[in-house]
């Protein structure tokens, strides 16, 4: 039975749920172990749209259950949107939830702390976070003195008194900082948070368990990262990261699986680079509203799920690629969105970065020498062909294929999947796989 994990090799939105969506029928439980509603996927189920940030996208698969573990910081309102949206659309799912009762809560006032840090911080060192609350919440899980779990939503009382030195604490620290910042009622949030723990309360369990369980008795398990490898909070571009492991290295603490028993880690790569939010990208493409960078955004459709910020466009960096190809021990790569470089006369890959005159060995942990390092570029040949209907390795044009096998190269592993376009059969399986 296989344990599988689907990890997003660059800074995010690496089309992601296109993969779990074809692995998640071969796994009994998907499972989100990082991030929160920070993370957006919109997928489509049976002609219908859903647009998930929280709930693993495995839920939309009908027998699986779904977990949400302790490392995902939780909004719960959110929680129950979804789960809405999944009943609108004539989907079950909460009788499918599990969600981990150690998991933190975000609350309103995580938002204003967020608004009030980013502001704080100015324009030009902003990280240009999802306002999403949470970096405040993982700070507050990591200071352990002002954090709520969800189990402390099953008991109204425990939760007021938890409550009430938070919100004194936060107001008065939110009033220092702006004159004209929000403050928080503990009461009113106690009564609507205590609301939502009742709804949820046959949803929220110890899921640590359950997972050593599962690794125990070979039940197939598939963990979906949110956001990218180089959002990781321990291995990418920092501070310009996201708070949790965003790698597969949070699998074990923010699920409890044991993430030695991974059978097969899916590296999900775009075939260019993406970036949301402040921070250095060396292969951006800074050429202007009639450049390729806009092109590849226009027909990549390049607009975050989450905030619809215009995302940053940029061309394949393999050494990026090979410091998260290493760090997850991806075994496989899958090469996302390669129909929308094609008509381009020719493709660029960063294989190594220069500076100062000097080449750079690795991937630069220090965003301040990140931003000054210079690409070096490796050009390959474009293709004109349209891509959309190919189905095999042989109906990619040569120059397509050649792409696919330099990557390979330069990141040391196999592309097992390549996908040509959004919809599940415009996936080709490479190296004679077939997703079974
Ligand atoms: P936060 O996760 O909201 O704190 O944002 C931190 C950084 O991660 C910002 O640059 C965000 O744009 C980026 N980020 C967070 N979630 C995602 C995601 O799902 N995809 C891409 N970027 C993300």
């Amino acid at each position: 039975m296989a344990f599988s994990c689907v990890v997003g090799l660059q800074w995010g939105d690496e089309a992601k749920g296109k993969i779990v969506d074809v692995l998640s029928p071969k796994h009994q439980y998907v499972v989100r172990f990082n991030g929160g509603a920070n993370a957006g996927h919109t997928v489509k189920f049976e002609g219908k749209t859903f647009k998930l940030s929280i709930l693993p996208t495995g839920i939309l698969c009908p027998n699986a259950t779904a977990v949400v573990g302790n490392g995902v910081v939780i909004y719960p309102p959110r929680i129950l949107e979804e789960l809405a949206q999944l009943t609108e659309g004539g989907v079950s799912g909460k009788e499918r939830l599990l969600i981990s009762s150690s998991a933190h809560v975000i609350f309103p006032y995580h938002f204003e702390q967020e608004r009030l840090s980013e502001s704080d911080r100015g324009s030009t060192e902003a990280i240009g976070t999802t306002g999403r609350g949470i970096g405040p919440c993982y700070e507050d899980k990591a200071g352990r003195r002002w954090a709520i779990r969800m189990v402390d939503l099953l008991d109204k009382a425990v939760l007021l008194a938890k409550l009430i030195p938070v919100v004194d604490r936060k107001n008065r620290i939110f009033r220092a900082l702006d004159p004209n910042a929000k403050q928080f009622d503990a009461n009113d949030l106690a009564n609507e948070f205590s609301a939502y723990g009742d709804i949820l309360r046959e949803n929220i369990r110890d899921t640590q368990v359950i997972m050593s369980d599962c690794a125990g008795k070979n039940i197939g398990v598939l963990f979906e990262a949110a956001q990218g490898s180089l959002l990781d909070i321990d291995h990418g571009s920092y501070p310009y990261v996201t708070s949790s492991n965003s790698s597969a290295a949070g699998i074990w603490s923010g699920s409890g699986f044991p993430a030695s028993r991974l059978t097969q880690t899916y590296g999900i790569v775009k075939a260019y680079t993406t970036r949301v939010g402040g921070g250095p990208m060396p292969t951006e493409l800074l050429d202007g509203p009639e450049g390729l960078g806009e092109r590849i955004r226009r027909i990549g459709r390049e607009y975050g799920t989450v905030t619809g910020r215009p995302r940053r466009v940029g061309w394949l960096d393999a050494v990026a690629l090979k410091h998260t190809a290493n760090l997850n021990d991806a075994n496989v790569l899958c090469l996302m969105l390669l129909d929308v470089l094609s008509g381009l006369e020719e493709l660029k890959i960063a294989i190594s970065y220069e500076l100062d005159g000097k080449e750079v060995v690795g991937f630069p942990s220090d965003a301040a020498m990140l931003g000054r390092c210079k690409p070096v570029y490796e050009t390959l040949p474009g293709w004109s062909e349209d891509i959309t209907t190919a189905r095999k390795p042989s109906d990619l044009p040569a120059a397509a294929l050649a792409y696919i096998r330099r990557v390979e190269q330069l990141v040391g592993r196999p592309v097992g999947v390549v996908s040509v376009g959004p919809d599940r059969c415009q996936t080709i399986w490479m190296n004679g796989g077939n997703g079974a």
